[in-house]
């Protein structure tokens, strides 16, 4: 287990270049929404890893980060002072965050509710340390549409997926997820050319 952790956070920079290359232009943009609507100062982003996200934060935002591979650690701080980030790392998982409640402005999770353990939990705590007013910015893969060929594969390699891509779920249908959690989610769906993992969705949900 440690050894697989160690490895993908080891592997993982390199494994996910490309597809950082193919959402960057997105992403920018989600981030620009999310800090002209929110304004925000505190920013959570959970399961962070090496710091994908980091390049889309200006200097200046208190930035926490909580990451339970302490195989990422060394990057992300190393990162976060590159670009001048106040970065506090914060203990434990999504699924019990260590802040008190209506405590952050906006949070962060890219890539991650395919890997945690309990999603709905995960989005029932970011909820909860959100102020209102205040956003979840996602961009997650999902499952392809039931009874699909794409779904069927997904769902064959799951097993795989999980044992070597750290508890990597492609089978999830995250937004049902988000929108059941958020009253107020503005998401657009779109794919990727990536073999198994191509359907995502990325958005904000806003607290209110
Ligand atoms: C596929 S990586 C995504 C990293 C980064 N967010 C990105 O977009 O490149 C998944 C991340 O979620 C983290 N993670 C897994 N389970 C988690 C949990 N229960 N709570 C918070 N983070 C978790 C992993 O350690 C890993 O850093």
């Amino acid at each position: 287990m440690v050894i697989r952790k160690r490895l993908f956070a080891r592997l993982y920079p390199g494994l996910s270049a490309r597809h950082e290359a193919l959402v960057a232009e997105r992403k920018r943009a989600l981030f620009r929404r999310a800090f002209a609507e929110v304004r925000p100062r505190r920013v959570l982003e959970i399961g962070p890893g090496p710091g994908t996200n980091l390049a889309y934060l200006p200097p200046g935002v208190a930035y926490l980060a909580l990451e339970p591979n302490p195989f990422f650690h060394p990057r992300l701080r190393e990162e976060a002072r590159k670009r001048g980030l106040a970065l506090t790392l914060l203990p434990g998982r999504a699924e019990a965050i260590p802040l008190p409640g209506e405590s952050v402005d906006l949070v962060v999770g890219t890539l991650v509710l395919c890997s945690v353990a309990d999603p709905e939990k995960a989005l029932e705590e970011v909820y909860r340390v959100l102020r209102p007013g205040g956003a979840y910015l996602f961009l997650e893969h999902v499952a392809a549409p039931k009874r699909t060929p794409l779904r069927f594969l997904q769902e064959a390699a799951t097993p795989l997926f999980t044992f070597f891509g750290d508890g990597c779920h492609p089978n999830r249908e995250t937004l049902a997820l988000i929108r059941a959690r958020f009253s107020r989610v503005e998401a657009e769906a779109f794919a990727l050319p990536l073999p198994v993992v191509a359907p995502h969705v990325a958005g904000l949900a806003f607290k209110e």
